[in-house]
């Protein structure tokens, strides 16, 4: 293990206020987003789409690192170039998500573990090999009658973990994703309390399994209450109900935290972010930045529909988004900036 160059990596993923754009939705996934357009669900279309964000103009200013699917790691340009050489000639970090997928977990209805451990030293030779020097994999944690349970949380624990030393040991900063979902109607004090209990059990792990902090992110959701709770906290509220939970929870030598979006809007996304950064900037021990998926690239996929005539103000829109993000990161997004787009 080159333990310098994963502290490198590690920190160059959340300098300069840029942060991570995660376009690693699964096929499933990404074409049950395509199908609510009346995008076609097919290879050509996710390649398409995908040379549409990494072609994007000036993406490298503001975005330090793109999290890649195995089918869009091996993918290249119209005129035959890797992905992976587009991100790199433009200063993006390309990473890889190695998690198989959330499953239902054996003897806990409502409940979920991630699966990918089998092979994956293997999987990891080969995505180092393909130019990737991060990784990502996301377990979710739901909060609702009696859950999360005890096991579910132990579970997912121990997988990231062991996940993350594996990388480690390839030469990969893991991004480690413990993600509490929004869905229910609790209220943001219980997801408070769970988030802070799976990251309180999630770093107990990796302390365990001899993980360095300083060569590895995580990626937390944000403390909000449920999307089906009838009180939703102010923007001052949630910064300060998430970072204090970081701060009880993270330890201080973690290379960086950077968020994902977990199906809140772009804007109040944005919003949050740039809350946090105001108030716990001089504060926070680690960077507050970003690493959304829908957050950055919801709105563009809106505007492209699949058309080759929309590629343009779709990478516009794309641009914006992960311009907004890096404002949010310094504590400066606004609605002016956020209307106007004005750098
Ligand atoms: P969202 O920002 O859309 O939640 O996606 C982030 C991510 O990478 C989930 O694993």
């Amino acid at each position: 293990m080159n333990t310098q160059e994963l502290v490198d990596t590690a920190s160059a993923l959340v300098a300069d206020d840029k942060g991570l754009l995660a376009m690693d939705e699964s096929n499933p996934t990404c074409n049950k987003r395509f199908a609510r357009l009346g995008i076609p669900q097919t290879e050509e279309a996710r390649r398409d789409y995908r040379e549409l964000i990494v072609t994007t103009p000036e993406l490298g200013e503001c975005i330090s690192g793109a999290i890649l699917y195995d089918e869009t790691i091996r993918q290249q340009k119209q005129d035959g170039t890797s992905f992976v050489s587009v991100l790199t000639a433009a200063g993006i970090i390309p990473g890889i998500k190695v998690d198989a997928g959330a499953k239902d977990m054996a003897g806990h209805p409502g409940e979920k573990t991630t699966e990918g451990l089998d092979g994956l030293r293997e999987r990891l030779a080969e995505y180092v090999g393909m130019g990737a020097r991060f990784a990502k994999w996301r377990a979710v944690i739901s909060i609702g009658d009696r859950l999360p349970s005890r096991s579910c949380i132990e579970a997912n624990a121990h997988a990231l973990a062991r996940y993350a030393a594996l990388c480690q040991e390839a030469g990969l900063v893991p991004i480690v994703e413990p993600e509490v979902l929004m869905a229910g109607d609790h209220t943001i004090a219980r997801c408070g309390e769970v988030t802070e209990q799976v990251l309180r059990t999630a770093f107990h792990q990796l302390y365990v399994q001899r993980v360095m902090l300083e060569g590895m992110l995580l990626k937390p959701n944000m403390v909000l209450s449920g999307l089906a709770c009838s009180t939703q906290e102010s923007l001052d509220e949630v910064a300060d109900a998430t970072v204090t939970c970081l701060l009880r929870a993270v330890p201080a030598a973690v290379a960086g935290i950077a968020f994902l979006s977990g199906g809140q809007s772009a804007e109040l996304a944005s919003a949050r972010l740039n809350a946090m950064n105001v108030q716990f900037h001089s504060r926070a021990p680690w960077a507050l930045a970003f690493s959304f998926a829908r957050a950055i690239q919801q709105p563009a996929l809106e505007i492209w529909q699949g058309q080759e005539a929309n590629v343009k103000p779709a990478q516009q829109t794309l641009l914006h988004r992960a311009r907004c993000n890096q404002a949010a990161r310094r504590g400066e997004y606004n609605a002016a900036l956020e209307r106007t787009g004005t750098w």
